[in-house]
C-alpha cells in the first residue's frame, strides 16, 4: 500500500514537472501584423526611408576590375529606393512562434508574389565554365583517382569530362536577397550551418548547405533580441563552419564580397568572428572594401541573435538537393572576385613570379608528410640540375605571420606544392598558369574534391600526387609519382621561360 502511494506521488510530481516545463518554454503565438498594414493609411506606417541613403555602386568594385561579375539588378531602374518603400514596420512580438512559415528555396519565384517581404538585390549568371572543363593532372589520373579512393568521390573521377561542366558547379546564378524584418539563424540544425534568413512568414534556404533532413526545414521560433542586435539593415555573410581556415577564404568571403558589392554601404556586416576571418578582414580593410565601424563580429561561443529591417544575403541558385553531384561553390565567379580583390587583377610578370613553395604542416599533425625532407631535396636537385638557369627559389612555408605576408608571398608563386589542407587555402592568392601539386592520402575521411574545383577555376595547372595514410595523422607521399610530377613542372617551365625570353 505504501509503495503504492510513493508511486502515484512520483507519477502527479512528475506530471506536474512536465506541465511547467511546457508552460515555461511554449512560445505564444506571433501576433498578426498584416492586419495592422491593411488597415492603415498607406505611408503612414511605413519606416522613415530617409535614415538610408541613395545607394551607389562602391569604388572599390571599379578599382579591382570586378563589376562584369554582377547584374546590378537594383542600381538599373532605382529598386533600392522602391524596395525600401515597401518596408512595414517590424513585428512587436519578438519570443514567439510564427504560424507555419514557407519554406523558400527559389526567392527569384517568391518576391514575385511577395513584394512586401523583400526584393531581389542583384541575379548575375556565374562566369561560364571554361570548355572543355579542364581536368587535374596526374601520372595517371584513372589509376590515381582509384589509389586515392576518390574515384567515385569527385565529379572530376567519375564524370565524362564533355559532362563535367553540368557538375562543377551544378548551380548557374548567383541571387543576393533583402529580406524585410528578418532573423539570422544561429545553427538550427547543425551548429556549423548558421546564417539561414527567416522571418514570420518564410525561411529563405537559398542553398542546400548540408544533407542533414533538418537542413530544409521552416525555423518557426521568432526569438528574443537584444537592443543592441536590432540593426535598419544587416549584411549577413556568416555560413558553414564560420571561421575555419579552409572554409572561410573560398566560401564565406566571396558571400561577403557579393553582397559589399551590391549591398548599400550603410549595412552593418555580419562576419564570422577569430582565426583567418580576422586576418582576411584586416586586409579588406587595408583595401578599402569596407569600414571596420559597419564590422559585427559573429561570435561562435555566444552565438546571439541578430535582427534588422532589411537583412541581406547572398546564394548560389538553384537549390540543390541531396549532397550527390551537388556541387554549387568554387566556381570561376568566386574565385575570380576573391583573386582580383585581395591580389590584383594584374599579374605580376613571370620573372617575379619566382617562389617554389612546399607547405609545410607541423611535424607530427594530421597530414604532416612524412618525407617532406626528401621533397625539398629533390625539388633543389631537379632545379639546380636544369639545363636552362631558372629564376626559381624554394620556399618552405609554414604558416607563420599575418595572411597579408601569405597573400604577398603566394602572388609571387609559379609552383605550389603541399598534402591536403587549410595551407591551400592559399592557392587563392596565385595567378592562373601556376603550377599546383596536391599530396592525397587514402583512408579516414575521404579526400575532399575542393581545392581541385578551387584550383581549376583559378585556371592554374592542378595536380594530384598519390600518398598514403589517414587523414588525422601524417601521411606518405609517393615518391615515384612526385619525382614524375615535379620533373614535369619543370620541364614545362624550362619550354614556357625559353618561350618568354624570346624577342
Ligand atoms: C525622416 O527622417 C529624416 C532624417 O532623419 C527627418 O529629417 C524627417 O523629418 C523624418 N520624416 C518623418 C516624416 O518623420
Ligand atoms: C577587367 O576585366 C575584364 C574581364 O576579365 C577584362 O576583359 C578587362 O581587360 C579588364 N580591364 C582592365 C582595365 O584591366
Ligand atoms: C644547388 O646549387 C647550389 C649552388 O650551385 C648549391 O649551393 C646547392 O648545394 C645545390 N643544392 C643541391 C640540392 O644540389
Amino acid at each position: 500500500m505504501r509503495r503504492n502511494t510513493n508511486g502515484l506521488i512520483a507519477t502527479a510530481l512528475l506530471i506536474i514537472a512536465v506541465g511547467v516545463y511546457f508552460f515555461i518554454t511554449r512560445l505564444p503565438r506571433c501576433s498578426r501584423k498584416l492586419t495592422i498594414t491593411t488597415f492603415s493609411p498607406s505611408g503612414l506606417l511605413r519606416i522613415n526611408v530617409s535614415i538610408f541613403h541613395t545607394w551607389h555602386i562602391p569604388d572599390w568594385v571599379q578599382r579591382y576590375n570586378v563589376s562584369h561579375l554582377f547584374d546590378w539588378t537594383w542600381h538599373k531602374n532605382g529598386d533600392y529606393e522602391r524596395c525600401q518603400n515597401r518596408i512595414t514596420p517590424p513585428p512587436h512580438t519578438f519570443g514567439c512562434r510564427a504560424e507555419s512559415p514557407t519554406v523558400v528555396n527559389d526567392a527569384l519565384e517568391y518576391f514575385r508574389s511577395h513584394y512586401d517581404e523583400g526584393c531581389i538585390v542583384d541575379n548575375a549568371a556565374r562566369l561560364p565554365n571554361l570548355v572543355p572543363h579542364p581536368l587535374p593532372r596526374a601520372r595517371s589520373f584513372f589509376n590515381t583517382c582509384y589509389s586515392l579512393h576518390i574515384n567515385r568521390a569527385w565529379a572530376l573521377c567519375r564524370q565524362r569530362q564533355s559532362e563535367l561542366d553540368g557538375f562543377l558547379p551544378a548551380t548557374t546564378r548567383f541571387v543576393t536577397i533583402a529580406a524585410f524584418n528578418a532573423f539570422v539563424d544561429t545553427g538550427h540544425c547543425h551548429a556549423d550551418v548558421p546564417g539561414t534568413v527567416f522571418t514570420e512568414e518564410a525561411t529563405f534556404h537559398l542553398q542546400g548547405w548540408t544533407g542533414k533532413s533538418c537542413g530544409n526545414d521552416a525555423i518557426d521560433r521568432i526569438p528574443q533580441i537584444e537592443p543592441k542586435y536590432r540593426h535598419k539593415e544587416l549584411i549577413n555573410s556568416i555560413g558553414t563552419y564560420l571561421h575555419a581556415p579552409g572554409h572561410f577564404g573560398p566560401q564565406q568571403l566571396p558571400r561577403l564580397l557579393r553582397l559589399l558589392a551590391t549591398a548599400p554601404e550603410t549595412a552593418k556586416v555580419l562576419v564570422a568572428k577569430g582565426g583567418v576571418a580576422d586576418s582576411l578582414l584586416d586586409v579588406l580593410i587595408e583595401r578599402g572594401v569596407v569600414t571596420r565601424d559597419r564590422i559585427v563580429p559573429f561570435d561562435q561561443n555566444a552565438r546571439p541573435n541578430h535582427f534588422a529591417n532589411m537583412v541581406y544575403r547572398s546564394d548560389s541558385w538553384p537549390y540543390l538537393r541531396g549532397k550527390e553531384g551537388a556541387v554549387c561553390i568554387h566556381d570561376r565567379t568566386d574565385m575570380q572576385l576573391v583573386h582580383r580583390v585581395l591580389v590584383g587583377d594584374e599579374q605580376p610578370p613571370i620573372s617575379k613570379r619566382d617562389r617554389l613553395i612546399l607547405i609545410k604542416r607541423k611535424d607530427g599533425h594530421a597530414r604532416s608528410i612524412v618525407e617532406h625532407l626528401d621533397m625539398a631535396l629533390l625539388m633543389a636537385s631537379v632545379v639546380n640540375k636544369s639545363k636552362v638557369p631558372l629564376n626559381l627559389h624554394i620556399e618552405v612555408f609554414e604558416a607563420r605571420g599575418h595572411i597579408r605576408d601569405h597573400i604577398a608571398l603566394f602572388r609571387r608563386a609559379r609552383v605550389i606544392i603541399g598534402p591536403h589542407g587549410a595551407g591551400m587555402m592559399n592557392i587563392l592568392w596565385a595567378s592562373p598558369g601556376t603550377r599546383v601539386v596536391e599530396v592525397g592520402y587514402t583512408t579516414g575521411m575521404t579526400f575532399p574534391e575542393m581545392y581541385a574545383e578551387m584550383s581549376l577555376h583559378l585556371e592554374h595547372h592542378y595536380w594530384v600526387c598519390k600518398g598514403y595514410g589517414d587523414y588525422s595523422s601524417p601521411i606518405h607521399v609517393d615518391m615515384e609519382d612526385f619525382t614524375y610530377i615535379f620533373n614535369e613542372i619543370i620541364h614545362e617551365i624550362e619550354i614556357e621561360d625559353q618561350l618568354s625570353s624570346w624577342p
